[in-house]
Formats: C-alpha cells, structure tokens, sequence
C-alpha cells in the first residue's frame, strides 16, 4: 500500500472528503495546506497575517510561505508512518521543492465538474471545534448547525464565496496541468470519481491505494 499520497483536485472536489475515509484504513498524517493556513489565521501568526489577504480573495499564498510551512510540518513525528497532502503542491515551483524533501508515491486526482463543485463549496458548512465537514444540500449534520461528533456549532469558511470560488477555480485550471506534467512518468497518477466518494467502501480504498 503506498503510504505518500497526494490529493489533487478542484477547490470543492471532495480532497479532505477522501482523506477522511482514507484515514479510515490506514494512520497516516493528513496534511492540508488549507487547514493550516486557517489555523495561522486564527492564531494571528506571522503566516496567517501575510496569508489571510490572499487567502480572502480567493489566491494563492505566496510559495515561500507555503513551503516554509510544510518543511516544518513534516518534521513531525507522526508523518514517519506516510502521509496525505491536500491541497499541496499546487504550483510547479512547491512540487520541486517538495522533491527536494520526500518523493511523493501516489497522485489521487479527484475530477468533479464544476456545476457540482458550485453546490459544493456554497453548501459546505463545518465544524467550529473538530473541523469535520458537512454540505447543507448533500450531507447535513442530524440536527441543523450542530456537529454530529463533538456537538460544536457550524461555520461557514469565509472564503466559499461564489466570487471567491470563481478565482479560486480558475487558478486551479491555470495549475493543474504543468503540475501533472511535472509528475508524469515519475509518480503513479489514478483518477477517482468525485461525484461518488461519499459511497465508497474501505475495500474500495484499499484497491485505490495499492
Ligand atoms: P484549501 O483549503 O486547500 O481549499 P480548496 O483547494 O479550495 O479545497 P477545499 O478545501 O475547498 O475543498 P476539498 O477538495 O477539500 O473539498 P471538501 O472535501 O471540503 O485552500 C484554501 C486557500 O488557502 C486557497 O485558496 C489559498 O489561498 C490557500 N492555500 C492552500 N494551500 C495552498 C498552497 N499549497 N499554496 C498556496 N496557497 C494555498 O468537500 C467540499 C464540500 O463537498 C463539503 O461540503 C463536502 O461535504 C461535500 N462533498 C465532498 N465529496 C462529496 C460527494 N462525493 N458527494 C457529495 N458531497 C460531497
């Protein structure tokens, strides 16, 4: 089973969805750009505050910055047992540099079209204390804007915006392509269904990640 993956898909695709239920087979660290960045925000950390610009207007924080954050977070203890990303690398220069660390196994890339994607992200709701995600069209939590696992309130992300989600999305679609390239013959590439991971099995998983 390959154990350093990489989750690749459109803002809304479904990445930290599949994490999840890949974390329901095998321990790895998920590691996600986007959570990260949020955390720094929050904190009011010297990242957060040159990131929380970007990150309202629906761009791509600055490489260093992204870079620098995830050398320091693969020093961690537990991304010894393999890890996720998600949401990472997402220019060329991040993959090179990513390269320079650790070599990536697996690619996942995740193809959702985008009318789907719209309902997605405008529709995502999550947590305010553990972070698990809910959709109020496709997935809500059992009572209205509470959280099934820990009872926390909901939150809307501040960048699901439909302006934002338009820059967000056009950014990906300039990307993902010279990223793909820069992978291919190097690292294993599987496509996965988004419109369908919410029904996927651990044994669907497991075939995916061999
Ligand atoms: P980030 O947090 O990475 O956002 P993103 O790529 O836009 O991806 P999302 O988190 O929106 O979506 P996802 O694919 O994880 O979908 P999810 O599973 O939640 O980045 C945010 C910002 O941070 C960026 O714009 C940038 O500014 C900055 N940033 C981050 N990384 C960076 C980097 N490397 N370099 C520079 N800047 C960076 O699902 C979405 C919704 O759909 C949920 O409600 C879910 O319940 C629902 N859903 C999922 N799957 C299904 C399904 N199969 N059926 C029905 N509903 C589903």
């Amino acid at each position: 089973m390959k154990t350093k993956l990489l989750l690749f898909g459109a803002p809304g695709a479904g990445k930290g969805t599949l994490a999840g239920k890949i974390l329901d087979v095998v321990k790895l660290a998920h590691i996600s750009t986007g959570d990260l960045l949020r955390e720094n925000v929050k904190k009011q950390t010297p990242i957060g505050l040159t990131a929380k610009g970007f990150m309202d207007k629906g761009q791509l924080v600055p490489d260093e910055v992204v870079i620098k954050m995830i050398q320091e977070r693969l020093k961690q203890p537990d991304c010894k047992q393999g890890f996720m990303f998600d949401g990472f690398p997402r220019t060329v220069a991040q993959a090179q540099a990513l390269d320079k660390i650790t070599k990536i196994e697996l690619i996942l890339e995740i193809q959702v079209p985008f009318d789907i994607i719209v309902q997605r992200v405008l529709g995502r709701i999550s947590c305010s204390k553990c972070g698990a995600v809910y959709n109020t069209y496709s997935n809500p939590p059992k009572v209205e804007n509470v959280c099934d696992k820990c009872g926390s309130k909901m939150e809307h992300r501040a960048d699901d915006t439909e302006a934002t989600l338009k820059t967000r999305f056009d950014t990906y679609n300039k990307n993902a392509q010279p990223i793909l390239e820069y992978y291919k013959g190097k690292v294993a590439h599987r496509i996965v269904d988004g419109l369908h991971t919410l029904e996927m099995t651990k044994d669907d998983i497991k075939k995916l990640m061999v």
